[in-house]
């Protein structure tokens, strides 16, 4: 394809979503948080009281619910889950445990697939996630692998939830996001890893605009 992507990979709480949006929203270009759609399923997963450790249920899940994306009136970007607005209850770490858990079916990622790269539009796509550039978009002109230090990673997400009202230890955080780190990194299928062509930013210490900045720099001028 000749439509231009640019992907941003990382771990949890490396600001990949913060960063991708403003990117998209500066560029106009479109935007996919695939993380939404791992969550997303996990969700509905749930609502279904569906198994964790089975995987042909999963499976199917996958391929059976509706994701939705859409800006509300604030310039938020909402998920619907089979018609429901879900954004809340997908932010939360509950949520996170189950996207991992069911990331790491090959099934699953691959009934993904598709939807993912349906994205890619004209003029262009910011994709936010964890194989990006490894999997999805191997062919992007533009790959970004973000990242930070658990502690700090830690601290970004114990405020955002916090603003939110979510109550949660730091110390909690802290455990979750390195278990996470290390399920999505020793996962066989699509672990996460830079790819070769990508561009690291340790963001460690800092600002959100410095990062946008860097991220624009690796673009053509327009
Ligand atoms: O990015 P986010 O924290 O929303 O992703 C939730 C989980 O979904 C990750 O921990 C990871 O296991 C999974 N994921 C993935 N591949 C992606 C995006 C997310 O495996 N491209």
């Amino acid at each position: 394809s000749s439509i231009p992507v640019l992907t941003i990979d990382g771990p949890s709480g490396s600001g990949k979503g913060t960063i991708s949006r403003l990117v998209a929203q500066r560029l106009g270009w479109h935007y996919l948080d695939s993380g939404a759609l791992y969550r997303a399923v996990g969700v509905a997963a749930g609502w279904a009281d569906l198994d964790l450790a089975d995987p042909a249920a999963l499976v199917r899940c996958a391929f059976d619910t509706h994701i939705g994306f859409r800006d509300d009136e604030r310039g938020e970007l909402r998920v619907l889950v089979n018609e429901v607005d879900a954004t809340d209850e997908l932010r939360t770490e509950t949520a996170g445990a189950a996207a991992s858990a069911i990331a790491a079916i090959p099934e699953v990622r691959a009934a993904l697939k598709d939807r993912q790269r349906a994205f890619r539009q004209a003029p262009g796509l910011v994709a936010d996630g964890r194989d990006m550039g490894t999997v999805i978009f191997p062919d992007a002109p533009f790959k970004v692998f973000l990242t930070a230090s658990a502690d700090e990673r830690a601290e970004r997400r114990y405020k955002q939830l916090k603003d939110k009202g979510v109550s949660v230890t730091l110390d909690g955080l802290l455990r979750e996001i390195l278990a996470r780190d290390a399920r999505d990194a020793q996962r066989s299928v699509a672990p996460l890893r830079p790819a070769e062509d990508a561009v690291r930013i340790d963001t460690t210490g800092l600002g959100i605009d410095t990062v946008v900045e860097q991220v624009l720099a690796l673009l053509p001028a327009r």
